[in-house]
């Protein structure tokens, strides 16, 4: 073996080929995964790819950083699900692209935060979090009462649908007026919610504009709230596949 490795060390072309067989190795490992991605992540009820507004909102929430300071993965740990809830399921960031998992965690974790609060609570803190939470270190937002730009969101639908979100052409093509029917209590939401079922809606900053405000709340209630986790049951736990079908369509 030493033998093997001396002649390796002293020829800079064999040497040269191991390198490359061995990082061959490496990516082949990482890369072979990904073709299987499709089964690896289970199905689940209710997630589907979001509203217009709700887009519009993640939009904002990446332009303006949120996810350097808010994380958007509950860890399987007992500390962390007693605090935020169910643990993140790999379909819940299915449609995500690209995902808001995050790594820091200056302010709490924000992947169940839908619901937690009342809209209004959302346009408050946003606009000044000092005003409920005293002593937040968050930065004030006053700047997203300003009207939404979404007149584009066909675009990013059609965009998102390249990458594999299943929008129909009809979800395409209703992107602008489902945008405005889900911020607009007045308005018929027949075709919002045949679209996109259970989406709130509703005035989100109280404010009868259409505001980059209701956009983020709009994301920020939807968040964690599309599976059911009454009645959700890991698929592991329905149905437990053999060790050895689960190599073998592996292989
Ligand atoms: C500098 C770090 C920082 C940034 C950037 C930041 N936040 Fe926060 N956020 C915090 C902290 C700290 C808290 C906890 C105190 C509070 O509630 O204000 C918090 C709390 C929150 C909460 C309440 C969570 C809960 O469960 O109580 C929400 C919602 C929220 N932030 C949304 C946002 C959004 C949306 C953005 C981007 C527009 C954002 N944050 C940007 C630090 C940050």
């Amino acid at each position: 073996m030493l033998r093997i490795h001396e002649k390796l060390e002293k020829n800079s072309i064999l040497l040269l080929i191991g390198i490359l067989v061995t990082i061959a190795i490496g990516g082949i490992v990482e890369v072979v995964p990904l073709f299987t991605i499709d089964e690896t992540i289970e199905k689940v009820d209710g997630v589907r790819p979001y509203s217009p507004l709700e887009l519009a909102g993640r939009n904002i929430y990446i332009r303006e950083g949120c996810y350097t300071c808010h994380s958007q993965q509950i860890r399987p740990f007992r500390d962390e699900v007693e605090r935020y809830g169910h643990y993140s399921l790999a379909a819940e960031s299915m449609y995500d692209h690209p995902f808001q998992w995050g790594s820091k965690r200056t302010g709490p974790d924000l992947a169940r935060v839908g619901g937690k609060y009342a809209n209004d609570w959302h346009a408050a803190h946003l606009i000044d979090p000092r005003s409920v939470v005293p002593g937040s270190v968050m930065p004030a937002y006053p700047f997203l009462q300003r009207p939404l730009e979404g007149e584009d969101m066909a675009e990013h639908l059609r965009t998102l649908r390249v990458v594999g979100v299943p929008y129909s052409d009809e979800q395409i093509a209703a992107a602008s007026a489902d945008l405005a029917a889900q911020a607009d209590p007045e308005a018929d939401a027949t075709a919002l919610l045949a679209h996109y079922p259970r989406a709130a809606i509703a005035d989100f900053d109280g404010d009868p504009r259409l505001t980059e405000l209701d956009a983020l709340i709009a994301y920020l209630q939807v968040l964690g709230t599309m599976v059911d986790f009454t009645s959700y049951r890991p698929a592991a736990a329905v149905a437990q596949p053999s060790a050895e079908t689960t190599t073998a369509e592996a292989q």
